[in-house]
């Protein structure tokens, strides 16, 4: 290498080859970047469910509760919600918060225990039941 015209050449054209990827993977560590902060803002700025809102709007009836629940839950939770394939619910509501009961009713997550669909004010009554407990 006595020629220094070629060794510069030589020299510049290495530099390009090991800047390219590192400035791909910084545009590439960017993008992620952006993600990641945009979920997290979908995340927390995300407006609450609407269902569940106007469940913890309304004002439910224990009474007319227990009878959704006597139709719909009592054959795994017992008659009186003190538990049979479905766990006891005494004090569930102290276990859980309101969100979180809306949730274990409407999700069907946890199996065998199935979806429910019931409407604002019938899971307001449920709400209201399962808190007497
Ligand atoms: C087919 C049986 C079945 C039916 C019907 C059922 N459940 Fe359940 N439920 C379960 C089982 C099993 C679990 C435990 C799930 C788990 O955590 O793995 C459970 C869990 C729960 C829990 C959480 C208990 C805790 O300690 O965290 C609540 C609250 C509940 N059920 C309420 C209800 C209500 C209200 C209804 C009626 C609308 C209902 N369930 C109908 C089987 C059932």
């Amino acid at each position: 290498m006595d020629n220094p015209v070629l060794e510069t050449q030589l020299t510049s054209a290495e530099t390009e080859a090991s800047v390219r990827p590192r400035r791909l993977a910084l545009t590439l560590l960017a993008i992620i970047g952006a993600f990641v902060v945009a979920i997290a803002f979908i995340t927390i700025f995300r407006p609450p469910d609407p269902y569940i809102g106007d469940v913890l709007r309304l004002q439910g009836s224990a009474a007319q509760g227990k009878v959704i629940f006597q139709m719909n839950c009592a054959t795994c939770h017992g008659l009186t919600g003190d538990g049979l394939v479905g766990p006891n619910l005494h004090h569930v509501s102290s276990r859980k918060s309101r969100i979180g009961l809306i949730q274990q009713v409407i999700s069907g997550k946890t199996p065998p225990m199935p979806q429910f669909q019931p409407n604002s004010q019938e899971m307001a009554d449920l709400l209201r039941y399962l808190e007497s407990l």
